[in-house]
């Protein structure tokens, strides 16, 4: 199985490479690492990485992002941030993504925990990930060819404890390992249209 995993360079998209590459040919993507370079912002950006790619049979999404900040000094150009980046951008990855995923291919994207544990400064990232989980649910309905779709939505990973700790008082953190899993049940699995919790 040939999967193109974007954001592969990052904490997640490391623990999803990590559980993958010992079954799977892996190409990585990035906006300036991995074998393909992507913008997510940028449609444009995309088509080319497919052109580049050529045919794969899974997408692995471990990027996007969102604004973190207190709600009362949210303004709307803040808030897109997490509805154009790590919405949008993961939904075009599939919409793009279909003419290139061979029968019986899958698309994994990545939300996080902020939309069933929320935590204060997080509301523009669990109204991405309650977005992203929506997508899956209507787009599994529709997806020709035996092509699959899920999200999966991590806790706070050991390794990023430094940088978003103080966000997330009190939550456990979850294992690159247990992540991993929950990518290689997406792409080796046969669900879809499911929100795969990884957390601790
Ligand atoms: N870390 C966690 O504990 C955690 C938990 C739950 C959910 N999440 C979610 O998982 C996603 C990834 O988080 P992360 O912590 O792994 O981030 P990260 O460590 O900063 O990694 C981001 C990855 O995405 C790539 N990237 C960044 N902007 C991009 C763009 N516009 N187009 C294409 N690739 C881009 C980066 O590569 P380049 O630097 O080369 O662009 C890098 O490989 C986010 O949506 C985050 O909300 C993270």
């Amino acid at each position: 199985v040939k999967i193109l995993v974007i954001g592969a360079s990052g904490a997640i998209g490391s623990a999803a490479c990590e559980a993958l590459a010992a079954h799977h040919e892996v190409i990585t993507a990035g906006r300036n690492s991995g074998d393909v370079n992507v913008d997510i912002a940028n449609r444009n950006s995309i088509d080319d990485m497919y052109q580049l790619t050529g045919k794969i049979d899974a997408v692995v999404s471990a990027t996007g992002a969102v604004h973190f900040g207190p709600l009362l000094e949210m303004d709307e150009e803040k808030f897109m941030l997490g509805l154009t980046n790590k919405v949008m951008g993961q939904v075009n990855l599939v919409l793009s993504g279909m003419a290139f995923i061979n029968d019986g291919g899958s698309f994994t994207l990545t939300s996080g925990i902020l939309d069933r544990d929320p935590v204060r400064q997080g509301c523009n990232a669990a109204t991405a990930n309650g977005a992203l989980a929506g997508f899956v649910k209507g787009a599994a309905l529709e997806m020709p060819r035996g092509i699959r779709v899920n999200v999966v939505s991590p806790g706070l990973l050991h390794v990023s404890a430094d940088k978003y700790g103080s966000l997330f008082p009190g939550h456990e953190t979850v294992s690159n390992e247990r992540v991993g899993r929950a990518f290689r049940k997406c792409v080796d699995g046969a669900m879809s249209g499911q929100v795969i919790i990884a957390d601790g």
